[in-house]
């Protein structure tokens, strides 16, 4: 771990390797007036210049069709960052230092000229690396993206080899099952390598999520403990308080499977189960994800009724506020099928997790915002204490919080205090801020930090992406033409529906609500 004294090694030395100096480059964002690159991207590049974490030259240049001049472009960003940035109050001379250094190229992405009006832009920039090394962030609809990647590589901006580096970032969703996620991928590897393809999932930006493959590899009282011999089961929570709100168009195409489980439980998932890979190296942490998510089960129809639990969430309370049902929601179907919940039970197929159930549930309008990973240990035989606690001595579990409250926590067992033997679940808490301070750089800043540095341990591989649609695809099928029953819906601002803890209760488990730490 990094000393929280050196915020900038922090974040610049990834998991302990030098970083090497960053080449000068411009970055092209095309939907450059839209929601994600006020509220998130350039909030990002503002801080990484703020901590001097940007090419010693850079040039961020904004790619869409709304009219607008470099100045006002700049005023918009600055008022954003009013908004969303992480630290306030902005810090002007950082932010007039990094304005300069955007500009605004006004243009259609389906209009072959104005691809030829960005690249003059470019060539301005003179003919070194600040025309040559380009990122391109595709932060538009994945159907445009085809369109976009033939159109650059036309205007000579995108090569598969030649002078400088380019680099296409893009965001989930990857596509919308197996078939058009191959297509997409086919789309985004027409005139680039693999290797330029940055795919974000900004859960592994988190440094909580990060931090799993350092704490697992490099604790040996957890390490020889993390398999089949030591684990019971694992809970894999991502709840979240919201309901669709007016993402109810998206939600009716995508669902909590497709939305939530294809990429961030599945990848947090690959991380807490993989096994350890031979290097740091990108694709060698990589190539050991694939290992696992090709390791878990298969689901037939058959094993999808038993094993997987959809949900839909009706009028209820969040948090003393009401909340209409999910079939009342703005543009969605009054009959709408659409699950707003997923648990599943997966079963992984290799030496260190044989018969290891792995629990993994994810939903809308749930009791708490919360994403947490909960080791479950088998417990000891239950010999000694029978007479004080009979069946019921509770097992250890080490919990990891990856938002909020961020930190890990370890259950064990011990005496209570006094003349009689009272045993009872106690907690040790380590908890970032408290060890580190509040220092929690944004997964933006480190994603798009990797990215310019062309690391692409933090990006999915285009396999990753199209074995967990495999997954999802198969989950799909078992759903296929059969509607909701009264068992899988649930109130608005509980823990989802009945028979998700029947999926728990087949093995005797039971799901723990994610810890809040005072
Ligand atoms: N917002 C988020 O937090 C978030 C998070 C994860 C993933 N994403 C993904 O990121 C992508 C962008 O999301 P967003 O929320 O920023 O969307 P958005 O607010 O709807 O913005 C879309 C952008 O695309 C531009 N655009 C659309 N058609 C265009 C065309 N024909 N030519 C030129 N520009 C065009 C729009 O600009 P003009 O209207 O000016 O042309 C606008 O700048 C989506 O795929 C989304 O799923 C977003």
């Amino acid at each position: 771990m990094v000393d929280i004294e050196h915020p900038k090694e922090a974040l610049a030395g990834h998991i302990g390797m030098e970083r090497k100096a960053l080449e000068p480059c411009t970055i092209v964002i095309f939907g450059a007036s839209g929601d994600l690159t006020a509220r998130k991207l350039i909030p990002a590049f503002y801080h990484l210049c703020k901590d001097k974490l940007m090419p010693p030259a850079f040039r961020i240049v904004g790619f869409a069709r709304r009219e607008k001049t470099d100045e006002s472009w700049r005023q918009e960003l600055r008022a954003a960052l009013d908004q969303f940035s992480r630290t306030k109050p902005v810090d002007e001379n950082v932010w007039k230092g990094f304005a300069a250094n955007l500009c605004y190229c006004r243009g259609d992405l389906a209009d072959a000229a104005a691809y030829k009006k960005l690249e003059e832009l470019l060539t301005s920039f003179g003919s070194g690396p600040l025309r040559e090394n380009l990122l391109f962030y595709l932060a538009t609809q994945p159907s445009q993206f085809g369109e976009v990647v033939g159109e650059i590589h036309r205007a000579g901006l995108l090569h598969k080899d030649g002078a400088g580096w380019q680099r296409i970032v893009v965001e989930k969703p990857f596509g919308h099952d197996l078939a058009s996620a191959h297509a997409l991928n086919n789309d985004l590897t027409r005139y680039a390598h693999e290797n330029q393809v940055c795919r974000i999932d900004h859960y592994l930006g988190k440094e909580t999520v990060q931090n799993i493959l350092m704490f697992r590899f490099s604790n040996s009282v957890f390490e020889r403990l993390w398999n089949r011999n030591s684990v019971d089961h694992v809970q894999i929570t991502i709840s979240e308080t919201l309901g669709v709100g007016e993402r109810g168009g998206y939600y009716e195409e995508a669902g909590a499977l497709r939305d939530m489980a294809q990429n961030h439980m599945l990848q947090v998932l690959s991380l807490i189960a993989m096994e350890p890979p031979v290097s740091l190296e990108a694709e060698s942490v990589r190539d050991e994800k694939v290992k696992l998510l090709k390791s878990i089960r298969p689901l037939t129809p058959d094993d999808v009724a038993r094993q997987v639990v959809r949900g839909q969430y009706f009028a209820g309370m969040v948090n003393g506020q009401p909340r209409p049902g999910y079939r009342q929601e703005t543009k969605v179907k009054t009959d709408s099928n659409v699950e707003t919940y997923v648990a599943l039970k997966l079963l992984i197929d290799n030496w260190r997790w044989s018969s290891v159930p792995f629990y993994l549930r994810t939903g809308k309008n749930l009791p708490m915002s919360a994403s947490e990973v909960r080791i479950q240990f088998r417990p000891t035989p239950n010999v000694l204490f029978a007479a004080q606690c009979g069946n019921h001595l509770d097992a250890n579990a080490l919990t990891l919080r990856l938002q909020p409250n961020e930190g890990i926590s370890l259950r064990f067992n011990g005496k209570v205090p006094g003349m009689s033997l009272g045993v009872r679940p106690v907690r040790m808490h380590f908890s970032y801020d408290a060890e580190f301070g509040a220092y929690t750089p944004e997964a933006y800043e480190r994603l798009l930090l990797e990215a310019i540095a062309g690391d692409a341990t933090l990006f999915i591989r285009r396999d990753e992406v199209e074995t967990a649609w495999q997954i999802v695809d198969s989950i799909r099928e078992g759903w296929d033409g059969k509607p909701l029953t009264n068992r899988e819906f649930y109130a608005a601002g509980t823990w989802g529906p009945i028979a998700a803890d029947d999926l728990l209760a087949q093995l005797g488990h039971a799901w723990h609500e994610p810890l809040v730490i005072k």
